[in-house]
């Protein structure tokens, strides 16, 4: 099973290590980040249990799937992020990465992990010969976006929307 080793790029804090995620006691840890994570970038979201069971259920099937990789960021104080990557053959045949999800805990955010963890999630879908990486990121989400842009990625769908003026009869 592939091992993340430290990119070239890898860069400090070097008391936190990039490791793939073991077993129910990871996942608990994660489904604790889920809250901020989802209900940050979708104004109104409720993390309620039958949503964290769901996660709970897809995490357990990503971290058996070789085609995906959860990888987690640890110091010593424990977690304090991850990243949800997975690999998909695409419309021409071709196979394409995606990231599906990363969060760093507020304790740790600005000191390079979220940088780290999007490198050894790159590598794992470079292994896997994926030619590309796309992901979903919230417009007004300025950490997401400045972390995204900063490592080259660039848009290129834009999802429209545009709220309805619907009485309730
Ligand atoms: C987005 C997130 C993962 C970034 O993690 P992080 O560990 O703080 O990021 P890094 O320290 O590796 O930052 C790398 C680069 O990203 C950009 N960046 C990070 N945070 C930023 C911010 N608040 N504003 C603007 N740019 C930012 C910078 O270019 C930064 O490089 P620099 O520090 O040398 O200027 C983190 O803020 C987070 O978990 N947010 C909540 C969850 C979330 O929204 N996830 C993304 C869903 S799509």
């Amino acid at each position: 099973m592939w091992e993340p080793s430290p990119p070239a790029e890898a860069a400090p804090p070097a008391d936190v290590r990039i490791r793939r995620l073991r077993g129910d006691g990871d996942v608990r840890l994660i489904l604790a980040f889920l809250p901020d994570l989802y209900e940050s970038n979708f104004p109104g979201f409720q993390a309620d249990p039958q949503f964290l069971a769901a996660s709970r259920d897809r995490l357990r099937v990503a971290a058996a799937d070789p085609r995906q990789a959860i990888l987690v960021a640890e110091d010593r104080a424990g977690l304090c992020g991850f990243i949800w990557v997975s690999a998909e053959v695409d419309y021409r045949g071709l196979m394409r990465g995606e990231v599906r999800a990363i969060y760093v805990h507020p304790r740790m955010r600005r000191r390079g992990v979220g940088r780290r963890l999007m490198a050894h999630g790159e590598a794992f879908l470079g292994v896997l010969g994926c030619h590309a990486v796309t992901l979903m990121v919230t417009a007004s989400n300025r950490a997401a976006c400045g972390l995204y842009g900063a490592l080259g990625y660039q848009v290129t769908r834009h999802q429209m929307e545009k709220p309805l003026n619907v009485h309730p009869e």
